[in-house]
């Protein structure tokens, strides 16, 4: 396997602010990373250095199997970007925006042309397609700015909190042409404060901190460092909690919790999906009816609260300059 991203202990100072202090991880060709953290963990300046718009103090990074101070040219061949902020000509149309791209790259007339048609369409953009684009909403903005990226089907894709500001069926529009990208060989890294979108979206997760990856894995791998699986049994009636809390016990990898009012047991566990049934199967076994049965694992919010001792809430979800276009 072939390591379409490498980064290498980038370290970068703005004046007394350390923005990345060592960032290191690799992504492998054809895979998603999301790179997650609060404002200001580094996000965007790790994408700048990778995509060669800033250059680091030290370390170093190859993307596509270039470096990126040393053969930045070809490396700007390869990536397509998508900043955190929608960098389109407000002046152009979208179409010309587009068309633009596709002449930079070498498309060619019709080439250009056509790759503009599909992506109008793909991003719901066809009807506002010749308005400039000064008269659009922030969301439609993004949306030009995605597809800018996307015109030269780049073989390392970068989106910088991609999804911010988009609307439920723009934001699945978005990951249909990014998933077909990515089925088609090419490697994305995409940062994200939305927990979920990492969750589902991303192969494997970089947790970024204070310029630190402070962890890194599949979402599984993660949650699993929390340790935190629970078995959550809702039995019928009260008089059932003593004899299910018995059942339970030899299961338990720690104390079960009993909420009388709502008629459950939390049990703490290792073994996930096999203490489930195991559970199912003993409170069968001691006759109890039970009204619910579940395994809970540790969202990634319970996960970031663990690693950073900050919870993602206490971030403000949306950047206020962004807040302004919108
Ligand atoms: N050009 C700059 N000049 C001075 N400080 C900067 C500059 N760019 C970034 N920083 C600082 O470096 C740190 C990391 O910023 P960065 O933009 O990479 O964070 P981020 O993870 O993208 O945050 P956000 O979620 O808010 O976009 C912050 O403290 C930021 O203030
Ligand atoms: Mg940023």
């Amino acid at each position: 396997m072939t390591d379409a991203i490498v980064a290498e202990g980038l370290t970068k100072r703005f004046g007394a602010v350390t923005a990345l202090d060592g960032v290191s991880f690799t992504v492998e060709e054809g895979t998603v990373m999301g790179l997650l953290g609060p404002n200001g963990a580094g996000k965007t300046t790790s994408v700048q250095v990778l995509t060669t718009l800033q250059r680091a103090d030290s370390g170093r990074a190859t993307v596509a199997g270039f470096d990126v101070v040393a053969d930045a040219d070809r490396v700007r061949e390869r990536i397509g970007l998508s900043g955190q902020y929608a960098a389109v000509d407000e002046h152009l149309t979208a179409r010309e925006n587009l068309d633009m791209v596709g002449r930079l790259y070498h498309l060619g007339r019709a080439g250009s042309r056509k790759r503009a048609d599909e992506l109008l369409e793909r991003f719901d953009l066809a009807e506002a397609a010749d308005r400039p684009v000064k008269g659009y909403s922030g969301g439609m903005r993004r949306r030009v700015d995605l597809a800018c990226a996307l015109v030269a089907r780049p073989s390392v894709l970068f989106l910088d909190e991609p999804t911010t500001g988009l609307d439920p069926r723009s934001r699945i529009a978005m990951w249909e042409v990014i998933s077909e990208l990515v089925a088609s060989g090419s490697t994305l890294l995409l940062t994200t404060q939305y927990l979920e979108e990492a969750d589902q979206l991303a192969d494997r997760i970089a947790v970024i901190d204070h310029g630190r990856v402070i962890a890194e894995g599949t979402s599984d791998e993660l949650k699993d460092r929390l340790d935190g699986e629970r078995l959550e049994f809702t039995v019928g009636r009260t008089e059932d909690l003593v004899t299910a809390r018995a059942a339970l016990v030899p299961l338990a990898k720690g104390e079960i919790v009993v909420d009388e009012k709502a008629l459950r047991l939390t049990v703490p566990v290792t073994d996930g999906s096999d203490a489930l049934l195991a559970g199912v199967r003993v409170l069968d076994g001691a006759g109890l009816r039970l009204r619910d049965a579940g395994l809970r694992r540790p969202t990634l919010d319970e996960v970031f609260l663990t690693l950073t001792g900050t919870p993602v809430e206490d971030a403000p979800p949306v950047d206020t300059r962004e807040k302004e276009l919108l």
